[in-house]
């Protein structure tokens, strides 16, 4: 596996992710310095053959990047965004499970309410980088980004997410867009969605437009099972995942290309008004390494993990975001000590 602590608290959760793994069984681990202050030092982003270094792993474990002193995130760009296109890893896999019913953010919802998928389209939409800015910084500007969307893109994470749902067991399947105002774009989303739901007649598939998916995340979200949708709004609606299961530092990832080297972290950022202050939460990727080891074909290892995690919750033994007492290393080592 390689490692990309990257910015901020990056490399104080990911110490904690992989302390986990050492006592998990182990994982050969090589580190990458590719960071905001590799970036700073050096002028390089990611080296040239980066991404072909990237493909000699079985995975590639990121923690979060984004500093501000690269406030064009740059780096971040073509470290983290760059290796999701350059390995094409199209399928972005953000599970939202509720752990305990005190982090609930919402009034009278439980575990039972919180427990679905999103599957987040990685490979295009807005974050081609297809645009540019005509006249810029007059009053005449004019900037443009445009939003790619190819049949080929479109349909392959749609399959993906039927068939988790078949594998799965899991019944429904909402595909969200904004094909209201985005006729030409988010049409193919409608043809595409058309023409595979019939092939998993099994699976009640339901369309949402996405702003009232993101109301009905919050005000109903056992509605929801498995959802597909765009870069952009799987990027967001993750976010209010990520508050559901009680705050962003929860939430974990995985950016697959079934077969290929894939890459896990955790769904936050460098949050950097937290960095080096032994405060940030490490369940996100604790659990982003723990959907790595699953993936990698060690599903009981895994499970150990997720097993350590839900008790130190339930126990309260947690940082403080959610409502424990806890620093960053002393949340890892409750986690550990019960996996243990
Ligand atoms: P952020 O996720 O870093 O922080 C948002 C809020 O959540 C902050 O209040 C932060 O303190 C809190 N938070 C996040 N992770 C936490 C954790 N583990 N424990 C406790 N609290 C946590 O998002 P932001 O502030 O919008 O972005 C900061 C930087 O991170 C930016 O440069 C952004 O581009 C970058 N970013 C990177 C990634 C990634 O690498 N995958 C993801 C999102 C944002
Ligand atoms: C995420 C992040 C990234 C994204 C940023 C850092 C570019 O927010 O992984 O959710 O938008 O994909
Ligand atoms: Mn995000």
């Amino acid at each position: 596996m390689a490692v990309i602590p990257g910015d901020g608290i990056g490399p104080e959760v990911i110490a904690e992710a992989l302390r986990l793994l050492a006592a998990a069984g182990g994982v050969d681990v090589e580190h990458l310095p590719w960071s905001a202050t590799h970036y700073l030092q050096t002028g390089v982003t990611i080296p040239a053959d980066g991404y072909e270094t990237l493909r000699s792993f079985d995975a590639v474990l990121v923690g979060a990047l984004g500093d501000p002193r690269v406030p064009d995130n740059c780096h971040a760009r073509d470290i983290l965004l760059g290796t999701r296109f350059a390995l094409d890893l199209y399928v972005n896999y953000r599970p939202v499970r509720l752990l305990d019913d005190r982090l609930c953010p919402l009034k009278g919802r439980t575990a039972a309410d919180v427990n679905f998928v999103v599957f987040r389209e990685n490979t295009e939409g807005v974050y081609v980088g297809v645009g540019g800015r005509f006249k810029a910084g007059t009053p005449d500007e004019i900037a443009v980004q445009e939003e790619i969307n190819t049949f080929k893109g479109v349909d392959r994470i749609v399959r993906f997410a039927f068939t988790f749902a078949r594998a799965r067991g899991r019944r429904r399947v909402c595909m969200a867009d904004k094909s209201n105002a985005m006729p030409d774009g988010h049409a193919l989303w409608q043809r595409v969605f058309a023409e595979v739901k019939p092939e998993y007649p099994e699976i009640e598939a339901t369309h949402l437009y996405i702003d009232a998916l993101a109301m009905f995340l919050v005000q109903d979200p056992g509605r929801f099972d498995v959802i597909v949708t765009n870069n952009l709004f799987g990027d967001i609606i993750t976010d209010i995942g990520g508050a559901l299961q009680g705050g962003l530092g929860m939430a974990a990832s995985a950016n697959l290309h079934p077969g290929r080297t894939s890459m896990f972290e955790p769904v936050h950022g460098s949050a950097p008004a937290l960095a080096g202050k032994n405060e940030a939460n490490p369940i996100g990727a604790i659990l982003s390494a723990a959907l790595m080891l699953e993936t990698l074909g060690r599903a009981e290892d895994a499970r150990r993990i997720e097993r350590a995690v839900e008790e130190a919750v339930r126990a309260g033994d947690v940082t403080r975001d959610v409502g424990g007492t806890l620093g960053t290393r002393e949340a890892g080592e409750a986690i550990l000590r019960r996996l243990r």
